[in-house]
């Protein structure tokens, strides 16, 4: 199904977008340079910044330790940023009577550190000899090692459990439907899975994979690149994890979270509470969601959408370019595969590594390597485009004009 024509959008949306891109003081001071890494990390606005200045210059101590203001001051400023986090996914029990709710929320460096967790301080109480769990392979090695380990660590202890791998297909980014169906079986107990592909910016279609897993089993949602990117409730995808990045979500770097239903298995209590939580950090990340809110996470995701459209629309006629991952960024139709905010891309005689460099040289900065994703080999490269709101149609279009130049 044909989508909305991604100028006529990017024109509707131009005025919304024009402060927003001004709020990001790195990006407005290196007009010249184009940002296009934002899967890795994103650019910080303002607020953010703001608010991590004034949480260190008004009342920075510890969490959870001391009595007096300050220490209280944080403590209520971490419990502020889990319950901001639960709001901000959409967690209904949030909202329920007496503010609690089954649900819990666990600050983190991010989201390899987020599903680590799981696996080390969940998973293990979940599963007898004998189960199975199903993981991604294909996705960001991140939401593959943590359960290779598990199963390792358990079988250490005598707890033999299979791991059966989900592939993602080349041609579209998405889950293998068909190969899910078959990998779920009366022994499954537990499912992996990621939002947004990290390099073909494909968005999986997760509300497949509950269908096809049944109401009992717990899913463990990498939502990395969809956090920030596009609406998103746990409610709806009715997930018993979600694990993302704060610093890809516009907050500082080190920072992300795991938020834990607690209905299907055992209750999440992680081991790394100890120490002292990144408070400043923290602060950040409810600023960021703030921030997020109040831009509309909604437009974002078309902003990103329309500028990935004109970004494959136009690589697509160029011949001596190959475009990973799906066509589609702006179809209506949900059955049909969407793109979000990352458009990845090889060029036939150039290898990605040269071509990242040359693009650097030309003002534009892109990941190009093997991008972390399990089961490709480290030269099996590619260059990846990762956008978020601050960036522009100008760029794609100078961008466009420096590839067509380089066939
Ligand atoms: N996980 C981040 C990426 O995909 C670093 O680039």
């Amino acid at each position: 199904m044909a989508g909305p024509d991604p100028r006529a959008e990017l024109r509707e949306l131009a005025a919304w977008q024009r402060p927003l891109r001004a709020d990001f003081p790195i990006v407005a001071a290196n007009p010249e340079q184009a940002y296009l890494d934002s899967a890795a990390t994103s650019q910080k606005p303002r607020r953010v910044l703001d608010a991590v200045h004034t949480y260190l210059t008004t009342s920075n101590a510890n969490a959870g330790r001391g009595s007096y203001p300050w220490a209280n001051a944080t403590t209520a400023m971490v419990a502020g940023a889990a319950e901001r986090v639960r709001e901000f996914l959409d967690d209904r029990s949030a909202k329920a009577e007496g503010g609690g709710g089954p649900s819990s929320v666990h600050f983190t460096s991010g989201t390899t550190e987020g599903l680590r967790t799981v696996a080390r301080d969940w998973l293990p109480l979940l599963l007898s000899d004998g189960d199975e769990i199903v993981v991604p392979y294909g996705d960001h090695r991140a939401n593959l090692d943590p359960w290779l380990e598990a199963r390792d660590l358990l079988a250490a202890q005598g707890v033999r459990i299979t791991v059966r791998e989900l592939p993602c297909q080349a041609g579209t980014g998405d889950y293998d439907a068909r190969a899910l169906a078959g990998l779920v079986g009366p022994r499954t107990r537990f499912v992996a899975v990621t939002h947004v592909h990290h390099v073909y910016g494909a968005d999986m279609n997760v509300h497949r994979i509950r269908e096809a897993v049944g109401p009992d089993v717990p899913i463990c949602l990498d939502a990395a690149q969809s956090v920030g990117h596009q609406p998103l409730s746990v409610a709806d995808l009715d997930v018993d994890f979600l694990v993302f990045s704060g610093h890809k979500a516009l907050a500082l770097p080190g920072t992300g979270a795991v938020w834990a239903r607690g209905e299907r298995g055992p209750a999440f209590r992680p081991g790394g509470w100890a120490g002292t939580p990144n408070t400043a950090g923290i602060a950040s990340l409810a600023a960021a969601l703030d921030w997020l809110e109040a831009a509309g996470v909604e437009r974002i995701a078309r902003w990103t959408a329309a500028l990935a459209s004109v970004l494959t629309d136009g690589l697509s006629r160029m011949p001596a370019y190959e475009v990973l991952g799906c066509r589609s960024s702006l179809a209506a139709d949900t059955e049909v595969q969407r793109r979000g905010s990352i458009v990845t891309f090889r060029h036939h005689g150039i290898g990605s590594q040269d071509l990242g460099f040359i693009l650097f040289s030309h003002g534009f900065m892109v990941r190009s390597d093997d991008h972390c994703q399990a089961g490709r080999d480290p030269r099996d490269g590619s260059v990846r485009v990762s956008l978020h709101v601050h960036n522009t149609l100008e760029e794609m279009e100078k961008l466009l004009t420096a590839l067509a130049k380089l066939q």
